[in-house]
């Protein structure tokens, strides 16, 4: 048998997926690294960091799963996106890496917006958003010229350990798409917008597709983590591309529901002049010339991990949520918005902050538990409607991430998103379709469909309840109003924030 690696660097640790010929996972490994936030809004990881738990995640693969190293034919990546590694002239990063939800770049964003007028949405088909990379870069021009003034390059978290595995400085066209410098449908760096922000075109690595060849291992990291060094190493692509892929988003119609962190709705997409008006992401796919649409909630898990912490530390989410399905939908008048830490799609406004509305003398833990579920699935639904007012269809949706790991979860889903979803049997995410392009590279397929025919597998399947997505109809509509209503309030308390 032979296999390939699916790495998945993530926001808050890296997975290694061993893969087989069958698309099962013979193993995995997996190791976490600390996040910096040494302001508020600000997010920072050491780029180093990432390539340390890697190479370790990579050894325990190599040294435990019991196959000789030498079957194991290639190798692939999923990143977390839009980060800055900003590289000097050696190809050492020049300060620590500035990642996707770190919102310290308002102000760079309405420069952004100010230069470019129109062009932003007909070159990039993206809004200028703190979380995307052209902010950060001229963040630092502005408040930190001595360390621009070292950088010559910049590279996406995946594409700097890439590097460092191999040597090879490249960025594939999924990840490039989250940038903002990117001409998204004419896939090549756009000299306009590097123009009008005094960029050389020596700034941008050279783009290349998710499945693209890039290289082999390097001696010394042959040796560090056991592989052979005739591993083949392919591109790879940005997390969500990866995780379409993982779940075989590969023709028009199909739609994914991700909660990871952050939670994403994202719709298959071959034309590449629809035109959302810049409402939600449009990013170029990992599989070579199509798209995908997308709508991002910044604090889905996130909500609630956070409200594990805070309300039920010494609980495990089992725990926590027994009885949730108990609850009825609406959480007896109780609902929450996920704004922790502001919002992205469709108020993109990194000053909201979350709400509970309604909070009455009856209700308890669980209440709260049950609608800080319902307002990120509500969030979430916000992309949904958006997708079907623009006219997509969207009545099956594959469910992955940690909101596909509760059965009430997921029959939530369909009552709110009023559609089928359907989980998957051993998800692996964005790691397996990181080892899709590795197999498709690797010439075990001949498309990354037929791959997908074999190593994506559908489990459950729910289906709406009339009663349930009925009552859902009419809480999303007030959901609907509680951001215009809150958004005041919470800019009066901006100043008291730590
Ligand atoms: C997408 C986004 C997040 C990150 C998480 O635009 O910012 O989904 O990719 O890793």
């Amino acid at each position: 048998m032979s296999y390939v690696i699916g790495i998945d660097l993530g926001t808050s640790a890296v997975k290694a997926l061993l893969v087989d010929r069958n698309g099962t996972v013979a193993a995995e490994a997996s190791r976490s690294y600390p996040l910096f936030h040494e302001h508020t809004g600000w997010s920072e990881q050491r780029s180093d960091d990432w390539v340390d738990a890697s190479v370790e995640a990579l050894r325990e693969l190599t040294s435990t799963a019991g196959i000789e190293a030498s079957a194991i034919e290639g190798i692939s990546f999923s990143g977390q996106m839009h980060g800055l590694v900003l590289l000097d002239g050696e190809g050492n990063p020049v300060r620590n890496a500035i990642l996707w939800n770190d919102t310290r770049t308002t102000e760079q964003c309405r420069e952004i917006e100010r230069t470019l007028g129109d062009k932003l949405l007909s070159v990039t088909r993206n809004p200028a958003l703190e979380g995307f990379t052209l902010p950060k870069i001229l963040w630092v021009r502005q408040y930190e010229p001595e360390a621009f003034v070292q950088a010559k390059l910049f590279l996406l978290p995946k594409d700097y350990l890439r590097y460092r595995l191999t040597g090879q400085l490249h960025m594939d066209y999924s990840d490039a798409a989250g940038t903002l410098m990117l001409d998204v449908a004419g896939k090549e760096w756009s000299g306009e917008v590097l123009e009008a922000f005094a960029l050389p075109a020596s700034f941008c690595p050279p783009l290349i597709e998710s499945h693209g060849l890039v290289g082999t291992v390097l001696p010394q990291i042959a040796e560090r983590t056991g592989l052979p060094a005739t591993t083949k190493v392919f591109a790879g692509g940005a997390d969500n591309a990866c995780g379409a892929i993982g779940s075989g988003i590969l023709s028009e119609g199909l739609t994914l529901c991700s909660i990871g962190t952050s939670g994403v709705i994202l719709s298959y997409e071959n034309d590449k002049t629809k035109d959302f008006a810049g409402k939600v992401h449009f990013f170029n796919h990992g599989k070579q010339d199509s798209f995908y649409a997308m709508g991002v909630t910044l604090a889905a898990g996130y909500s609630l991990s956070w409200f594990k912490k805070t309300f039920a530390p010494n609980e495990s989410f089992d725990q926590m949520l027994d009885g949730v399905g108990k609850v009825k939908p609406g959480a007896g008048g109780l609902l929450f918005t996920p704004y922790l830490v502001g919002e992205r799609t469709p108020h993109a406004d990194s000053a909201i902050r979350a709400s509970f509305i309604g909070v009455d003398g009856s209700h308890e833990r669980i209440h709260f538990a049950r609608a800080v579920m319902e307002g990120i699935t509500f969030s979430l639904n916000e992309s949904v409607d958006m997708f079907r007012r623009a006219g997509k269809t969207v009545d099956t949706i594959i469910s992955i991430g940690g909101g596909a790991q509760n059965p009430v979860w997921l029959q939530m889903q369909a009552d709110i998103f009023n559609a089928t979803v359907v989980a998957l049997e051993n998800e692996q995410g964005p790691g397996l379709g990181a080892a899709m392009l590795a197999a498709y590279g690797s010439g075990w397929f001949d498309s990354l469909e037929s791959c997908a025919d074999k190593f994506v597998k559908h489990a459950d399947s729910y289906s709406p309840q009339p009663e349930a997505a009925a009552a859902y109809e009419g809480i999303f509509k007030i959901y609907q109003q509680v951001y215009e209503q809150t958004r005041g309030l919470n800019e009066a308390l901006a100043p008291y924030r730590g």
